[in-house]
């Protein structure tokens, strides 16, 4: 089964939205195959975030993603890499498509609701960083 890294932010988390959210990746058919509500250390979202290190957000970044509890979730299911990012819409919800959970629920580019691996090599480096192989049931 083809896997994904989710990540609902501070902000959608804090707003009471993980729950709005699910259901929209739970209505397009994806399983939850691992789930879990953490407080992201700056040491995590180092290792998450590698590719974004020295860029003139990183810093807010960091400070966004380490203020408050975010829900980390593994998804399952056909094509779910692609589709979920569909699902979430442009990183830049200004941009990004109606329906979507960054037209529904994010506000700019750093309080953009969820994270979602864009690739099969993003997720296989990602899901490691969140969860154990003993928490995901596949
Ligand atoms: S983009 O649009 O191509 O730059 O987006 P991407 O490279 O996929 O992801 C960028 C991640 O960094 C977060 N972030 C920002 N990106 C761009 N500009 C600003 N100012 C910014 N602030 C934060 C953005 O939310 C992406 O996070 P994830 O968690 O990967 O979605």
């Amino acid at each position: 089964m083809e896997k994904t890294l989710v990540l609902i932010k501070p902000d959608a988390f804090g707003k009471n939205h993980a729950g709005d959210i699910l259901k929209l990746y739970e209505d397009a058919g994806f399983k939850i195959i691992a789930a879990k509500v953490m407080k992201m250390t700056a040491e995590l979202a180092a290792k998450h975030y590698v590719e974004h290190i020295g860029r003139p957000y990183y810093p807010a970044l960091v400070e966004f993603m380490t203020s408050a509890p975010i829900m980390a979730l593994v998804l399952g299911g056909d094509n779910v890499i692609k589709k979920v990012r569909e699902i979430n819409g442009a990183t830049n919800p200004a941009e990004a498509a109606e329906g979507t959970i960054r037209k529904l629920y994010a506000e700019d580019k750093t309080k953009n609701a969820v994270h979602a691996s864009d690739s099969e090599k993003s997720a296989a480096r990602e899901i490691p960083i969140f969860f154990s192989a003993c928490e995901i049931f596949d």
